[in-house]
Order: C-alpha cells, then sequence, then structure tokens
C-alpha cells in the first residue's frame, strides 16, 4: 500500500475535532505539552488545544480509553514508551511535497550546483553532501535527488549523497519505501517520472515507485534537530530545513539554526522554508535569494 497522503496544515484540518469529542483538562493539556516539549523541543501554546485534541482522540479510541487524563496518565507513567513516540508522531505535521517551493530547486540547479562545480579543483575529488532534515515522507529528498542526479548526468565521476533525517518514525518508514499515490506525483514532470519511478499495480490502480538508482543515493535515518551531536563528520555542501523551524519558539529556532550552520562547510548553502526568513538577523549567514542563506 503507498503511504496515505500527509496530514494537510490547513487551519479546518487542524483544528476540526473528530467525531465523539473528547474533553482535554488545562492540566491534561500542561502534561501532554510538556511530553511532546520533552521529546521534540516543539513548543505547544494553548492554541493548539485543539489541535491536540484533533490528533490524539484517534489515538484515545485505538487505546479504548474515554478520555485525556487516563491518556496523560498512560504518557506520563513512563511505562509506555511505545506510546509516547506514537502522540509524537501524531503531533507533527507532516505535509510536504515533490518540488515543494519550486524556486529553491531552480535557484540549486542554477546557482549553487554550478558553484560547487566551479569551486572543485580539477584533479580533486569530485564529491557534494546535503542534508533534507526534517524530511517528512520523503518527497524533498527525492526531489533534491532528482535535480543533483539530472545536473551531474552529463558530468561523470561525481559522487554525491543526500542524508534524509526526520523525527517521525511512520513518515521515515514511508520515506524509505518509495512508494506514492498517483496525486502525490502530481508534481513531477512526465519527463521525471518516466525517468525515476516504476509505475506499478495496486489496489485496482496504480502507484509510483521510486527506482532503486535513485533510492540508493538517499539514506533515510531518525534524528530530532533539538539534539546536540550533528550527524555529520563531513561538512555538508547544502542543508534544506524547510517548514519545520515552525515548530520551534526563537530561541529554540536559533539554536538549531546555528547547529545547521556548523554542518555546512564555508561557502556551504542553507534552504528555509517561505515562512521562515526571520533569519536574515543572523550574523553568520549571508542571505543570498528568498530563504536562502549562505555560510561566508
Ligand atoms: C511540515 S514537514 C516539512 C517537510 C519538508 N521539509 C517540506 O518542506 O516539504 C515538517 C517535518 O519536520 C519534522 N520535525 C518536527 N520536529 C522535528 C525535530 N525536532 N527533529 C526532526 N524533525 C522534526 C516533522 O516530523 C515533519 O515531518
Amino acid at each position: 500500500m503507498p503511504p496515505d497522503p500527509p496530514r494537510r496544515e490547513t487551519a479546518q484540518a487542524a483544528t476540526r475535532p473528530l467525531a465523539g469529542i473528547h474533553q482535554l483538562s488545562d492540566k491534561d493539556f500542561a502534561t501532554i505539552s510538556r511530553l511532546v516539549e520533552a521529546q521534540t523541543g516543539i513548543h505547544l501554546s494553548q492554541s493548539k488545544k485543539d489541535l491536540v485534541i484533533s490528533r490524539l482522540s484517534r489515538r484515545l479510541r485505538a487505546l479504548g480509553m474515554r478520555d485525556f487524563s487516563q491518556y496523560a496518565d498512560l504518557l506520563s507513567s513512563g511505562r509506555a514508551p511505545q506510546e509516547l513516540l506514537e502522540m509524537t508522531n501524531q503531533i507533527t505535521t507532516n505535509k510536504t511535497d515533490f518540488f515543494r517551493e519550486p524556486h529553491h530547486f531552480e535557484f540549486l540547479r542554477a546557482q549553487v550546483l554550478p558553484a560547487v562545480e566551479a569551486g572543485t579543483p580539477a584533479h580533486g575529488p569530485k564529491r557534494l553532501r546535503a542534508w533534507s532534515a526534517g524530511c517528512s515522507s520523503g518527497e524533498e529528498a527525492y526531489s533534491l535527488g532528482m535535480t543533483l542526479s539530472e545536473y551531474w548526468a552529463g558530468r561523470p565521476g561525481w559522487d554525491w549523497k543526500i542524508l534524509a533525517t526526520d523525527l517521525d518514525t511512520n513518515m521515515l518508514r514511508a520515506a524509505s519505501r518509495g512508494l506514492y499515490r498517483p496525486e502525490q506525483v502530481a508534481k513531477v514532470s512526465r519527463n521525471l517520472l518516466l525517468k525515476y519511478f516504476l509505475r506499478r499495480r495496486q489496489d485496482g490502480g496504480y502507484a509510483y515507485e521510486v527506482k532503486p538508482s535513485l533510492r540508493r543515493m538517499i539514506t533515510f535515518g531518525k534524528f530530532n534537530l533539538i539534539h546536540a551531536g550533528y550527524p555529520h563528520r563531513t561538512p555538508l555542501d547544502f542543508v534544506f530545513c524547510r517548514n519545520v523551524l515552525i515548530y520551534f519558539d526563537g530561541a529554540q529556532k536559533q539554536a538549531i539554526i546555528d547547529k545547521l550552520t556548523t554542518s555546512l562547510r564555508p561557502g556551504g548553502w542553507l534552504f528555509l522554508g517561505h515562512s521562515e526568513s526571520m533569519l536574515a538577523t543572523n550574523r553568520r549567514l549571508v542571505c543570498v535569494g528568498p530563504t536562502v542563506y549562505r555560510r561566508p
């Protein structure tokens, strides 16, 4: 089965309580927010209460629980680590798409890759390392993979790899599987679809599976961006960390941006989501395009 489409971020979908509405007291909301923050770094303000009800009601139903106080007790008991994981998976918002914010992929093709190529000595190693941080169900990483693969196609000898990480284990499973419904690949051009996907019969229709040749260029893994010790030994040429920082408060955002910047090589690029432009104030980065930053 292809993965379910990622949850949408619309205000309606995010806040609509499910049938059989469960009440969530301020005390239980505070317990759940504290656990979410400890697990993910995500700070849930009081305005997110309806979202929490909407997202977690399905967990209550799955566990046969009648109210949130039972659920909050279970989560805080320390006896249900798996449920803690399920809970954080539900809270994170996974909306993504192939070639989302297409101007970033154009910037990559027209500016970043030519600069990487020009900056590589003719007889030195031709290597490029990139990171999709907060990759959700994989569309961003595969879009990067297709862009790199297309660019290097006429330029032999390049060793390029992408690391793609997320906190949400359900999304990582879908990402590694690389199997998408037709509506999920609607933004992929016909040419790229033919080149990088296999069309498979699935449940009376079709699904599109990323070809092994593209899949093996990308390594998916779990990584929480609030952790210290970022997972790179080799400095990175560029990082996409888009639509992830929206979850964090100001100090956490700056701490993550700082760590992302440190993981870049001098001259490396950081791409953020369209609503995350506050970085212009960061002294360690220079803004070089719409939500594109460069480490001097
Ligand atoms: C809205 S999606 C964005 C996906 C993709 N970057 C894009 O722009 O299309 C945000 C992703 O960030 C992940 N995320 C949230 N908090 C995280 C954290 N602390 N560490 C790593 N990933 C996190 C979520 O699980 C979710 O998959």
